[in-house]
C-alpha cells in the first residue's frame, strides 16, 4: 500500500473535515492508499514518536458535518522562518522545509496532501521544492486566494455573520442607534460584502477601500430624521480609515509572526461619538471574531470540501503533484501551488457586488 500523509494548517475553518474525509474515501476505494493525519499542522513530525494517526473507517465516520478539524492546526511556527532562540536571548529565524521534506519521506510517505490558505500553501511549495509529492487543497473564510473562485467556510462565515447581522438590525431599530457589526477579513473584505447585501447594511467597510469618516457621518445623518431611524454598519476587521493604519495588536510570541487584528469597530465608533456633524445618536459595536470560524459548515461548503478531497486524492493517485485544487467556473480543476501563491483575491472597486451594493444604496465611505 502507498501512503498519503494529510495535514490541517493555519486557521480553522468549516469543512476541513469533509475534506479529509473525501481524501480518505476515495483512497479507500482505490484499494492502493491508505491515509494518514499530522496532527496539528506539520507540528506532529517534530514530536517523538511523531505524532501521526492511520485515518479509518470509524475515525473519519459522519466527520463531514463537524466544524474545526480532526487534525487539529496552528497558524504558528511557520517553518520557513521558525524563531530558534539564541544564547543572547535573540531570535534568530531558520528555514526548517529541507528537514521537514525528509521526515514525511523517511516515515515511508509516498504524498502529502496540505490542506491550508496562501501561508500553508507557500509552505506546501516550498516542500514540493524540497524534492516531496504535495498536493495543495485551498482553506480560508476570507476566501481571499485567487487561483479558485471559492473556499469552503467562506460561505458558512457569510451565514453567520448574515445571521447575526439580522439580530443587530431589529435591536437597531428599537433602539434608533447605530450598530457596527465587525467581521473577519484580514486584507479582503469578501465577507464584509456578502453580509452586507445579505443583511441590507447601510454602510459596509472593506480593507480594499479606506473610508472617509466625514462621508459615513453624512450617510447616517441622512437616515436619522429628528433621532428616528437606525444604521447597520457592517466593517471588515482590516478596513482603516484614508491614510490611517488597521487596529490590531502585534502577537504575544516570536512563533506567531501574524498582526492580531480585531476592535476598528470600536475606534469607528469612538470616531464617530467625537464626530462635530453626527446626531445625537447612540452608537454600538460588536465583534463576531472566532464565531465565524466555528461550527457545522453549511451543506454547499460539505459539498464542495468532499468535492476538493476528491480531487486532491486523484491528483495524488495521478502524479500530478505541485499543485493545488481549485473550483473554476462551477469545476473542479487544478493549478500550479507556485501560481496559486502569488495574488491575492481582493475586492475591487469594480466588482459586480460592489456595483450591486452601491445600487442598492450601500455606502462604502470613500
Ligand atoms: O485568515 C483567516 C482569519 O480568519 C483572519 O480573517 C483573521 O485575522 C485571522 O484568521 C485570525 O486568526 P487567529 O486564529 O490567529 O486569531
Amino acid at each position: 500500500m502507498k501512503k498519503i500523509l494529510v495535514s490541517t494548517g493555519g486557521g480553522d475553518c468549516p469543512g476541513l473535515n469533509a475534506v479529509i474525509r473525501g481524501i480518505f474515501k476515495a483512497a479507500k476505494k482505490s484499494k492502493e492508499w491508505e491515509v494518514w493525519g499530522c496532527m496539528e499542522a506539520l507540528n506532529g513530525l517534530d514530536a517523538d514518536p511523531p505524532e501521526i494517526v492511520k485515518l479509518t473507517a470509524k475515525r473519519t465516520a459522519g466527520i463531514h458535518v463537524k466544524g474545526g478539524t480532526i487534525l487539529k492546526t496552528s497558524n504558528t511556527a511557520n517553518p520557513l522562518a521558525y524563531p530558534v532562540v539564541q544564547k543572547d536571548g535573540s531570535i534568530k529565524r531558520i528555514n526548517r522545509i529541507p528537514e521537514l521534506a525528509k521526515k514525511v519521506q523517511q516515515l515511508g510517505f509516498d504524498a502529502l496532501i496540505n490542506i491550508g490558505g496562501d501561508g500553508s500553501q507557500t509552505i506546501s511549495q516550498a516542500l514540493y521544492e524540497n524534492g516531496l509529492n504535495v498536493i495543495g487543497v485551498p482553506k480560508t473564510i476570507d476566501n481571499d486566494l485567487s487561483a479558485t473562485d471559492l473556499t469552503f467556510g467562506f460561505t458558512t462565515a457569510v451565514q453567520i455573520a448574515s445571521d447575526c447581522f439580522d439580530k443587530l438590525v431589529t435591536t437597531a431599530e428599537s433602539h434608533h442607534r447605530v450598530m457596527i457589526m465587525e467581521v473577519m477579513g484580514r486584507d479582503a473584505g469578501w465577507i464584509a460584502l456578502h453580509t452586507a447585501v445579505a443583511g441590507g447594511a447601510e454602510i459596509c467597510l472593506l480593507p480594499e477601500i479606506p473610508y472617509d469618516l466625514d462621508k459615513i457621518v453624512k450617510r447616517i445623518r441622512k437616515r436619522f430624521n429628528k433621532r428616528k431611524g437606525f444604521v447597520n454598519i457592517v466593517i471588515a476587521e482590516g478596513a482603516k480609515p484614508l491614510g490611517g493604519k488597521v487596529v490590531g495588536r502585534a502577537a504575544a510570541t516570536a512563533k506567531d509572526e501574524h498582526l492580531k487584528l480585531g476592535g476598528v469597530c470600536n475606534a469607528l465608533r469612538y470616531e464617530l461619538e467625537q464626530h462635530p456633524d453626527m446626531p445625537k445618536v447612540q452608537v454600538r459595536s460588536t465583534i463576531l471574531g472566532h464565531i465565524q470560524r466555528g461550527g457545522t459548515p453549511m451543506a454547499f461548503d460539505r459539498i464542495l470540501a468532499t468535492s476538493m478531497g476528491v480531487k486532491a486524492f486523484e491528483l495524488v493517485a495521478a502524479g500530478d503533484f505541485g499543485k493545488m485544487v481549485s473550483f473554476q467556473n462551477n469545476e473542479l480543476t487544478s493549478v500550479p501551488i507556485k501560481e496559486a501563491i502569488v495574488e491575492y483575491n481582493f475586492v475591487s472597486k469594480d466588482h459586480y457586488l460592489v456595483h450591486v451594493a452601491r445600487s442598492i444604496g450601500i455606502a462604502f465611505g470613500d
